[in-house]
């Protein structure tokens, strides 16, 4: 059986996308918002070395740590003093991420 996750998902032009994504794929988050074709940069595909796929947590889900490649990133591109930010490339999915709601960041482009 497929197990899916209903992600929530605003773009940078405040539109709201509600998709519903497998997690038995292995995917992350980047990969998730790609995967239907909401516009995000990742322009290091996904090695957490660009920030452009930086989201902002609008849900109380509890997330993964942060590694310190993804802690040291988000400080480098002064994103870390935004409340709730993280690198979609690094969030990888599981069932815990079920009704998760994120909002793309500005340095995500389009
Ligand atoms: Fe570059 Fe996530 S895609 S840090």
């Amino acid at each position: 059986m497929e197990a899916l996750i209903t992600l929530n998902i605003t773009d940078l032009n405040g539109v709201k996308h509600k998709v519903e994504t497998p997690v038995d794929m292995g995917l992350n988050l980047m990969e998730a918002i790609r995967l239907h074709e909401i516009p995000i940069k990742a322009l290091c595909g996904g090695m957490a070395l660009c920030a452009s796929c930086h989201v902002i947590l609008d849900s109380h889900h509890q997330l993964p740590e942060m590694s310190e490649s993804e802690e040291a990133m988000l400080d480098d591109a002064f994103l870390l003093d935004i409340p709730n930010s993280r690198l979609s490339c690094q969030l990888k999915l599981t069932p815990d991420l079920d009704g998760l709601e994120v909002r793309l960041g500005e340095s995500t482009g389009n």
